[in-house]
Parts: structure tokens; sequence; C-alpha cells
């Protein structure tokens, strides 16, 4: 059973992963309009694994005799500017959703709840590949710079590079 606590915790981070997926959804119709597809294809890849998120978070509530609950959600922002301001809005957007997950990973160690712990270890792995994948991605868009021959690759390469690749520092 988790605890009142450990439950709103929990519904909180059920949140942020939602508007995860909104953010980058909003990210992908930019990059589509702006002619950008691959980008494009990229960021509806990322929304659809934050939906994952969301969806095993909500799972893990209700298995545990809680109620998981879906709120309404922040509106994302519709315009980036340009797809470097973008991608350096989706690193610091990672950053932010790590401290999420540290903090709740801190509320299940006051609470006691191991099980939690144990579930939210998954999403802690899961931060340092998202943010290394952030990373290789901003390191590629600085050696661009503002080649338009570079942008026409990296549009190209973009949608190869997973999370996986970047983890295991295979991303090209
Ligand atoms: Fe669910 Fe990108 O963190």
């Amino acid at each position: 059973m988790l605890t009142a606590k450990m439950e709103k915790a929990l519904n909180d981070q059920i949140r942020v992963e939602a508007e995860s997926s909104q953010v980058y959804l909003s990210m992908a119709s930019w990059a589509e309009v702006k002619g950008l597809e691959g980008i494009s294809l990229f960021m509806y890849k990322h929304s659809d694994e934050e939906r994952m998120h969301m969806l095993k978070l909500i799972k893990y509530v209700n298995e545990r005799g809680g109620h998981a609950h879906i709120s309404d959600l922040k509106e994302p922002e519709t315009d980036f500017g340009s797809f470097q301001e973008m991608f350096k809005d989706l690193y610091d957007h990672e950053i932010f959703v790590s401290q999420s997950i540290n903090e709740l990973v801190h509320v299940s160690l006051e609470e006691k709840d191991y099980a939690t712990h144990n579930f939210l270890q998954w999403y802690v792995a899961e931060q340092i590949e998202e943010e290394a994948l952030a990373r290789t991605i901003l390191d590629k868009i600085s050696l661009i710079g503002n080649d338009k021959g570079g942008l026409y690759l990296f549009d190209r390469d973009v949608q190869q590079i997973t999370v996986e690749s970047a983890a295991a520092g295979t991303a090209e």
C-alpha cells in the first residue's frame, strides 16, 4: 500500500511525464511545419516515450492500491525559435525531469517504501540516458554551426539517434 505522501508524489510525476509528452509533441509539430522532417519524427517518437513513462507510473500506482490521477496539463510553447534553441530546451527539460525523479526517490526513502524505491530505479537509469542523448545532440548541433549542408545531414540522421545509442556512446 502506498502512503498518501508517496501516492501524491507519484501522481505529481505522472503529470510531469504527461506534460513532457505534450512539450515534445509541440516541438514535433513546430519542426514539421518548418519542414524539418527528421527532427519532427525524432520529437514525435520522444513524445511517445514520455507517454510510455507516464503509463508505467499510472499502472504502478493503481497496482499498489493507489489511484492514479489524470490531471489537466500546462499548455506547451508553440514557437521554439530555432532548432538549436529547441534542442537546448529539450536538454533543460530533461534536467528538470531528472531533478523531479530524484525528489521522488527521496520521498520513497523518507516513507520507507522500498518497493517504490526499487520501481523508481528504472527512471533513474532512464534519466541518465536521456541526458546523455540530449548532450550528444547538442554537441552535434554546435559542430554544425550555421552550415546548411550540416543541417540537412543532421535532420536526416537525428531520427537514428536513440536513447540507447547515446548511452552506449555509439551515436554517430
Ligand atoms: Fe520521462 Fe524524458 O523523461
